[in-house]
């Protein structure tokens, strides 16, 4: 008779030892299902994007026509980097003219013409970086910037919520006169206070619901059109001494 085998391979697992499947949860399955079935998931591979995010960005873009004449974008939230495929291309953004920075804390494959950087948006150093690396100033800030999900639905929703904040303090100030803004958002989730800001700075303030965004989730995107541009700062107080 022979002997069941003792030694173990790389994974610690006794040679012969079977290996379980593992049990995916009723809605891990469905998303797996989801996601396979998913046009715009095939579309994306068909296509070249790294993302069905891709579609979100070119659907509002047919409708508002917000890549046109942009010359320089910052994507904020980028991984794993379509909507910064599409900045590249619309920009001719070269790596020896670079017109796109992107930033995500999670790693994103190099894109050609994209400055990419490995940080999170919230890091104090973040506005000064993305403007040195995009080389002048921006005309499309845009953000798909989603916090990571805890599973409390409404603390989710608070982070991005100041996420999507943080992102339109951050457009106006470093878009250029007649730029616009592009950033997810929650529905019905968007703050009195931040829609007013958005109003005084920008000429047009809408919310789109693209439909290659689920429509189960409540995601939603805002966008701001045609910033007036920032005022020229107050002289300082005359001192009379
Ligand atoms: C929906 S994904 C972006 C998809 C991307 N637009 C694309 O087309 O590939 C949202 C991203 O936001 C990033 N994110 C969330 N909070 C962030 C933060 N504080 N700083 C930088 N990136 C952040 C996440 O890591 C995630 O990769």
């Amino acid at each position: 008779m022979s002997k069941a085998p003792t030694s173990t391979n790389r994974t610690g697992r006794k040679i012969g030892q079977k290996v379980k499947k593992a049990k995916l949860k009723p809605s891990s399955r469905r998303w797996i299902e989801r996601h396979i079935n998913d046009p715009y998931v095939q579309r994306a591979k068909l296509e070249g994007y790294r993302a069905r995010a891709a579609f979100k960005l070119l659907e509002i873009n047919d409708k508002h026509q917000i890549l046109k004449d942009a010359r320089r974008i910052i994507d904020l939230g980028a991984a794993p980097g379509s909507w910064s495929q599409i900045a590249a291309k619309v920009t001719d953004s070269t790596e020896d003219d670079i017109r796109v920075a992107a930033i995500d804390f999670l790693e994103i494959e190099a894109i050609p013409g994209v400055k990419i950087l490995h940080l999170d948006f919230l890091d104090p150093s973040a506005p000064d970086l993305l403007i040195e690396s995009v080389g002048g100033t921006p005309d499309l800030v845009l953000s798909d910037m989603a916090a990571p999900t805890t599973g409390h639905q409404k603390t989710d929703h608070i982070r991005t919520m100041h996420l999507c904040e943080v992102a339109a303090d951050f457009a106006v100030q470093v878009l250029a006169e007649g730029g616009h803004f592009l950033a997810k958002t929650f529905q019905g989730g968007t703050e009195k206070t931040l829609l007013d800001m958005l109003k005084q700075n920008f000429k047009q303030v809408i919310h789109i619901k693209p439909a290659s965004s689920r429509s189960e989730s409540v995601e939603m995107f805002l966008l701001a059109k045609h910033f007036k541009g920032r005022k020229p700062a107050e002289p300082a107080a005359q001192d009379d001494h």
